[in-house]
């Protein structure tokens, strides 16, 4: 199932699972104008949100021979899975698949985290450690928090409804365009094809959600009050909001991470993969402000 030109066996073969995602498609279009066949994996073979040039598997991850067709002569894989209880199944399939392939690296998009029991820190766990088995290269990115979970809180702060249970913890958010960069370094060092690896990446500062609600409340000129709540009040206000028991859960579990300042640390290692600093949250949120707007 292709949408693009020949494959060209002088040039590195990389294929891009979870390429309609938010990681995935920023890669995708950073990496589209490089000399490599790129190949965007998806469950839809139709995704329009693959910039034409770029070849389309259709994976299906309850067929293995799709995998396997999808990963055939690909050099390096970058690997993203959106958030859900097939996560952990299907990532161990698409490594094996890599593997059998002959695939020589494979740049997978983890989690910052403790060790934890909390979804999706457990789950990165088991993908670790299982591809941590092999002996090919990898290098496992495991960011902070993505910022654009701030959209989340968008009509929130529109009704002046915001809040949750992350208190006054540190969260050193960071730009998912950020991680794409990063991961296109990693996938086009060709210095260190069998290095195993592992990068915690974070924002340029950790903030609070108090502090975030005082720049939202400078962007649009009122302010802006994060209620603080207890964790069941706040999955209590959650459920009644219409999201599922799954969702609730992740989310409640995310702010005892917050709380916690788990994901407190700062990081140089954006800037020193990329050359570039890392994106701020004052910056996302000047750039999604209307998000925020009643
Ligand atoms: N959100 C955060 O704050 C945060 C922070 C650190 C790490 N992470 C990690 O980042 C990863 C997510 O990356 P992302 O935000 O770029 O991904 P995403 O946008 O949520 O989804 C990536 C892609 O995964 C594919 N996918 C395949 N099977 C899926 C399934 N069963 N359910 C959902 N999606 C499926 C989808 O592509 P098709 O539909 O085209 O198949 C989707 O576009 C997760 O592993 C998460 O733990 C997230």
């Amino acid at each position: 199932m292709c949408k693009s030109s020949r494959p060209n066996d002088s040039r590195p073969r990389i294929a891009v699972a979870g390429a309609t995602g938010r990681v995935g498609s920023s890669l995708i279009a950073s990496l589209v104008s490089e000399p490599l066949d790129l190949i965007a994996l998806s469950r839809k073979p139709d995704a329009e949100s693959v910039p034409s040039g770029v070849a389309l598997a259709a994976v299906d991850f309850d067929v293995p021979s799709s995998l396997d067709d999808a990963l055939r002569g690909v050099d390096r894989l970058f690997l993203a899975h959106g958030t859900s209880p097939r996560q952990v199944a299907n990532e161990i399939a698409l490594i094996d698949a890599a593997v059998a392939a002959g695939v020589g690296q494979i740049v997978k998009l983890s989690a910052m985290g403790p060790p934890s029991r909390l979804h999706p820190m457990d789950w990165h766990m088991q993908i670790e450690a299982h591809l941590a088995t092999f002996d090919i290269g990898y290098t496992v990115l495991r960011p902070s928090t993505f910022v654009d979970i701030l959209a989340r809180a968008g009509g929130q702060v529109a009704d002046d409804s915001w809040g949750g249970a992350a208190g006054e913890g540190l969260v050193n958010l960071i730009d998912t365009r950020d991680v794409a960069d990063v991961a296109r370094a990693a996938l086009l060092d060709d210095a260190h094809p069998t290095a195993q690896r592992a990068y915690h990446l974070t924002g340029p500062r950790a903030v609070s959600m108090p502090e975030i609600a005082e720049e939202i409340s400078k962007l649009l000129g009122r302010t802006i009050t994060y209620q603080q709540r207890s964790a069941a009040e706040q999955r209590e206000k959650l459920l009644a909001g219409g999201l599922n028991e799954f969702v609730a859960d992740l989310l409640v579990g995310l702010d005892r991470l917050f709380h916690d300042s788990a994901f407190g640390e700062t990081t140089s290692t954006v800037e020193n993969l990329t050359g570039n600093a890392p994106r701020s949250v004052a910056g996302w949120l000047s750039e999604n402000i209307s998000k925020f707007r009643k």
